[in-house]
């Protein structure tokens, strides 16, 4: 588990990256495609260990998990368990789907209270309601939620918040439940698109994802089919925000910058200049950019899975810049670590205000979620000397051979396991 990146500052970046498939999209349409009794096969997936535990997970279940290079191909005919281990949901949030495939698929499912990054409170009772909605019998027992039902019947479920998660599992749930399910107030992130475009290749009748209303007509069984997820806008977001902050030129291919719009604004208003491809990027830079103000917001807002590397940028950035994290509770403790190389950062409940320094200064620290981790390697090639970044196993969670890819960006950082 222990491994920690060597990170020395100072270089531009330079040269071409390829971003791999969404993760937070992949383990959606792993379960999702659990649902069918065929193949399901899902190509250019990006092998990091979130993907490798809801491989697992799905497999514990009796699904067929078979990876082959970059691609996955899921069965679930042989499903034959409800109660997938407790230690592996306990490693990710997305485990959570397991819920709604057990609950459309067995009628009955067992699922530990979901684990996964650390920012913060991360409830499952809009899910809890969601499948309540849909006629199953919910408790949450000593750690587990326990949902029961024989067969789930469409129902109209307004979600109290846009949760991601919440929408995905309804998908799930509703697309073998009897009759028609409307959710309303759903999430509209590109993931929830890319999902029901996969439910329906596998005949599954969705309308309206990325929309306020999402309309799911129940169907007796699903078939198999192919698809390959969108790129990883996170992915794409986070070597946007790299280059800004460390100055340089590169170009970014396998993106759809219609998912990053405002993240390309406020780079852009920060000094970066973005030229946008069909499906690339190049993003140059000085890397001394202006401060500017962020809110995070639900798709097509800022994401807040770009608020740790952005607040990076910030620290070095002339002036003062603003972020507020309207949609996590505890999504700043990389500040914590970032002061250590000399940030000047303040933090006010759910507002933190950077006041750009000339330079960080390398130091030990410490990665506490995915975004966080990848934030204080930007942070590292930033700064003068070097920056030893441990906890890296919660970047290997959520990119494909990141330091590799920075590497062969021109950046000077090494992996010691
Ligand atoms: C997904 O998490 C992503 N994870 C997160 O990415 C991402 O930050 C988040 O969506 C928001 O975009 C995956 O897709 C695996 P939510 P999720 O349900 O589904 C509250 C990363 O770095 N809420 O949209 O858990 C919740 O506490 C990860 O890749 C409830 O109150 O997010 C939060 O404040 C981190 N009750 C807000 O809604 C619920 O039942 C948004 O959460 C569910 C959520």
């Amino acid at each position: 588990m222990e491994g920690k990146f060597i990170v020395t500052g100072g270089n531009r970046l330079n040269g071409t990256v390829n971003i791999s498939g969404a993760k937070n999209s992949i383990l959606a349409l792993m379960t999702a495609a659990a649902l069918a009794k065929e193949d399901v096969l899902l190509n250019n997936i990006p092998l990091n260990s979130d993907v490798y535990t809801m491989g697992e997970i799905l497999a514990s279940l009796g699904v067929k998990v078979v990876f082959q290079g970059n691609t996955v191909i899921i069965n679930g005919a042989t499903i034959n368990t409800y109660k997938p281990p407790y230690e592996l949901v306990r490693k990710i949030r997305a485990s959570v789907y397991a819920a709604g495939l057990l609950l459309a698929r067995l009628g009955h499912t067992e699922v530990a209270l979901p684990g996964g990054d650390e920012i913060g409170s991360r409830p499952v009772d809009l899910h809890i309601r969601g499948f309540q909605a849909l006629g199953a019998e919910v408790s949450v027992e000593h750690g587990f939620m326990i949902c029961k039902c024989s067969k789930l019947t469409g129902a109209k479920y307004y979600i109290n918040k846009a949760s991601v998660g919440t929408t995905i599992n309804m998908m799930i749930a509703a697309s073998l439940a009897d009759g028609v399910t409307i959710l309303e107030n759903p999430a509209k992130e590109p993931e929830i698109v890319d999902t029901a475009i996969l439910l329906n290749g596998m005949g599954a009748k969705i309308r309206g994802a990325g929309t306020d209303t999402i309309r799911i007509e129940g169907v007796t069984e699903l078939h198999g089919c192919e698809h390959s997820p969108i790129p990883d806008r996170i992915e794409a977001g986070t070597f946007m925000i790299a280059n800004a902050a460390v100055g340089g030129e590169i170009q970014i291919t396998n993106v759809l910058s219609e998912h990053l719009r405002i993240p390309i604004a406020k780079l852009r208003e920060a000094g970066a200049e973005i030229i946008e491809g069909d499906t690339d990027l190049v993003v140059k830079s000085t890397g001394r950019l202006k401060a500017v103000d962020v809110d995070t917001a639900v798709f097509p807002g800022f994401a807040t899975d770009l608020q740790a590397p952005f607040g990076v940028l910030l620290s070095q950035a002339e002036g003062t810049g603003i972020i507020r994290e309207t949609i996590f509770d505890n999504r700043f403790r990389y500040i914590e670590e970032l002061r250590r190389m000399g940030a000047d950062v303040k933090v006010e409940r759910d507002t933190a205000i950077f006041r750009g320094i000339e330079r960080l200064s390398g130091a030990p620290v410490e990665a506490t979620d995915i975004r966080a981790g990848v934030a204080l390697v930007i942070a590292g090639l930033m700064a003068d000397g070097t920056t030893e970044v441990s906890g890296i196993y919660h970047i290997d969670r959520g990119y494909e051979h990141f330091d590799l890819k920075l590497k062969n960006l021109g950046a000077v950082i090494e992996r010691i396991s």
